[in-house]
């Protein structure tokens, strides 16, 4: 392997940036070639990339977002898409793919090596942490850190006024974001897309914890929780069932996918690169990259995929203690 391309799919995460640079430098220290391509799959048929070299991507470490852009490519899911996207990279002599993004980029990189046998490598990157064969997925420690300031925010106010909060954060189909952060900022109940805890259940817990001298809550939702209803339905149902509390929303949006990276993303970016490299010139093919007892470790693309994250049932009962 001399030339290895590297971009970034999907939905963006802090630690993106951290992660090419860590991409780039490691070709450079192995003497090979490194190209940056623009906007995910889009820019690899168009052809849209670049030689970068370990200046490129200086003072990138601590951005959030991803130089490269992203994009979710509708064109590279047909197969006329990635027959163009193959006669580029041949056209461009480079003979290794670098993805870096979550379960959608992943599928794109491994119906690729099926179909043309090019080598690839990914690199787990969603705030979302819904990635089999990583504990950490790039972005999601700073997310939590973002949610965590917000709740903190949101409670002054919430106890200045006496009010209960809904917060929405994001997880359309996990709650790893909402259970952690949920914890870490001291919430009543956190809603998650997995376990269904009932609007009943709810209405009941914030009743006790109102007799038991609370004045103030904060009840995290994931974006997909199970209970189905979008948050401002539930408001309306505690609104209804629940006396005594002044009810608000408040949706935390995009701005959980920005920030700086924090130093546990930015560390686990530079390794993830380095590995993601050194095991395409090891020879290693349609893996992902990812952390698994502290250790740097592959594991096949489909598997990553396929595999659905478990939320840790203990973390949910050290968030029922903990709203005693
Ligand atoms: O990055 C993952 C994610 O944050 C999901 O939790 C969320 O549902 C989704 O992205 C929204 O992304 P977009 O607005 O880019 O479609």
């Amino acid at each position: 392997i001399k030339r290895i391309a590297v971009l970034t799919s999907g939905g963006d995460s802090p630690g993106m940036n951290a992660a090419i640079r860590a991409v780039v430098r490691t070709c450079a220290y192995h003497e090979i070639e490194c190209f940056g391509v623009y906007r995910g799959y889009e820019g690899l048929i168009e052809g849209d990339f670049e030689k970068m070299t370990a200046r490129s991507v200086k003072g990138i470490i601590n951005k959030g977002g991803t130089f490269l852009k992203s994009a979710r490519s509708k064109e590279f899911r047909t197969k006329e898409g990635r027959e163009k996207a193959f006669a580029k990279l041949v056209e461009a002599n480079i003979d290794a793919l670098v993805a870096i993004g979550g379960d959608g980029t992943f599928t794109g990189a491994m119906i690729f090596n099926q179909e043309f046998g090019f080598p690839v490598m990914g690199i787990p990157g969603t705030i979302d942490n819904d990635i089999v064969g990583t504990t950490h997925t790039l972005g999601f420690d700073t997310a939590l850190n973002t949610v965590v300031d917000a709740i903190d925010k949101i409670r002054d106010t919430a106890s200045s006024h006496n009010r209960l909060f809904f917060v929405e954060v994001m997880g359309r189909d996990v709650g790893h974001i909402a259970l952690n952060a949920g914890i870490a900022g001291g919430a009543e109940e956190i809603l998650i897309p997995e376990e269904d805890l009932g609007m009943d259940r709810l209405v009941d817990s914030l009743n006790r914890s109102r007799k038991s001298g609370k004045t103030s809550s904060i009840v995290i939702v994931a974006e997909g929780d199970k209970i189905g209803k979008n948050i401002f339905e539930l408001k309306d149902f505690v609104d209804e069932n629940l006396e005594g509390y002044d009810v608000r929303v408040s949706v935390l949006g995009h701005m959980q996918r920005g920030g700086a990276p924090s130093c546990f993303d930015r560390v686990l970016a530079s390794r993830m690169g380095v590995k993601a490299v050194e095991s395409l010139l090891e020879g290693k093919t349609n893996y992902m990259v990812g952390l698994l007892n502290s250790k740097m470790e592959l594991t096949p693309l489909e598997k990553a995929i396929k595999g659905k994250t478990k939320i840790n049932l203990e973390l949910l009962r050290v968030s029922d203690i903990m709203s005693t």
